[in-house]
């Protein structure tokens, strides 16, 4: 997807060892469709060469605001008026810490003293030792930097250059990548806590067999991304399948409808959004054999007998939090034909304010799908779009339907 198609990133690099990831973010950023400038500063040229981001960025690159290249030579005021954002990543201890003082030696510190506050955001990638990232002076910075309107990314945790482990190492270009599409996602859903439930679930028959469907979680999970980067605090309940957790939502791994719904349960008290999105058996065996099954001389089949299943959407639905509004349950319809008249009737029996219909042999494991949404004042179609796309129209739909807006 060309997500970043018409935005112009100021992508500023500082002194530090992840500079080396600055180059794989700048082609992340321009493979999304971003036009990216690079600005450097004299310490983060001992760690990546211009040549290098030049190449890259196909632009040249600055890195002092001495440089006679610019017609006016004004770099700070023309680089920080053409740009949507300002990406620092790199972002050294120092370079924050300059910010805070409001000082402007550098070309860097200089454009970003000199940005028009309302209309350049700016974001910072810290990157730095985990003991001078825990310092006082540090976390000090990072609450002034907050309290100036800048964005401070997370930190990531793991092993260090310097040899150290902990807090403190840069995201990675993809993880940055998805921090700024995300900021650039509308803020409808802040202060909302999204419940989500996806993928299959899976039935156990015996220790090596089961039964489950073919429901990729690719739609539910695309959904957590959109309603996380939508502002919410996501939960999500996942059934067995191999998706990365989307960044920043909270993760539930469960097998079984029964182990779903306890999730669910844990979590609902606090939700103000269930959106079931799982394609959760019908039928289990009423019990699971300790031992595998094994085949017989007489050649017949094992006789299998099957219980229903909770009905995890209806039974939040109708609690009473589901009933008076407090929580606003979403419900999805997998169906193969007549959808508009199997959606219409599945909202009904779910007793849910919204029910999602599709065509499930069109979108099981597939990235793109298209949607009905049903509702008691109609229906509207989402036409067919990549999954995260129709996410975030999805998202916006329930934003307006609960009656929250946009805060940015
Ligand atoms: O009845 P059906 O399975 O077609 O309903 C689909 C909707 O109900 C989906 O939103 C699905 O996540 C939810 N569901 C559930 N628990 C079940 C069965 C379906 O939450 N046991």
């Amino acid at each position: 997807m060309n997500e970043l198609a018409g935005k112009h990133i100021l992508l500023g690099l500082t002194g530090g060892i992840a500079c080396y990831k600055a180059a794989d973010l700048c082609r992340a950023l321009i493979k999304q469709g971003a036009t990216v400038q690079v600005v450097m500063t004299q310490a983060a040229a001992q760690f990546i060469t211009p040549v290098t981001m030049q190449a890259l960025s196909q632009r040249p690159v600055y890195d002092s605001q001495w440089d006679s290249r610019a017609d006016n030579n004004m770099l700070h005021i023309t680089l920080s008026r053409a740009a949507d954002a300002c990406l620092i990543a790199p972002a050294s201890a120092d370079f924050m810490a300059k910010l805070v003082q409001g000082r402007a030696d550098d070309l860097l510190s200089l454009l970003c003293l000199a940005r028009p506050l309302a209309r350049l955001p700016l974001l910072l990638a810290p990157a730095m030792n985990r003991e001078m990232w825990a310092h006082p002076a540090t976390q000090r910075n990072v609450a002034q930097l907050l309290a100036d309107g800048a964005t401070v990314l997370p930190v990531g945790q793991g092993e260090q250059a310097c040899g150290e482990t902990g807090d403190g190492r840069m995201l990675e270009a993809l993880e940055l990548l998805d921090e700024l599409l995300a900021f650039f996602q509308p803020k409808t859903l802040v202060g909302q806590h999204v419940l989500i439930t996806a993928g299959p679930t899976y039935e156990a028959i015996d220790p090596v067999r089961g039964i489950t469907n073919l429901s990729s979680g690719k739609m539910g999970f695309a959904l957590a991304r959109a309603a996380r980067e939508a502002g919410a605090q996501v939960s999500l309940v996942a059934g067995p399948v191999s998706l990365d957790t989307p960044r920043g939502v909270q993760r539930w791994n469960v097998r079984s409808a029964d182990e779903m719904l306890a999730a669910v349960n844990q979590e609902i008290a606090s939700a103000t959004v269930f959106i079931a999105c799982a394609a959760v058996a019908d039928w289990r065996p009423a019990a699971a054999m300790a031992q595998k099954i094994k085949k017989t001389p007489t050649g017949l089949p094992p006789a299998i007998e099957f219980v229903e299943n909770p009905d995890i959407l209806a039974t939040v639905a109708q609690s009473e939090r589901g009933r008076s509004g407090a929580l606003y349950c979403v419900g999805f319809a997998a169906e193969s034909h007549d959808l508009l008249a199997q959606t219409q009737a599945k909202r009904v029996r779910k007793g849910v304010p919204l029910l999602v219909g599709n065509i499930g042999p069109d979108t099981f494991g597939r990235d793109d799908n298209a949607l009905l949404l049903v509702d008691a004042d109609g229906s509207s179609e989402l036409p067919r779009n990549a999954k995260l796309v129709l996410a975030r129209q999805l998202i916006t739909e329930i934003a307006h339907r609960i009656g929250v807006g946009a805060r940015s």
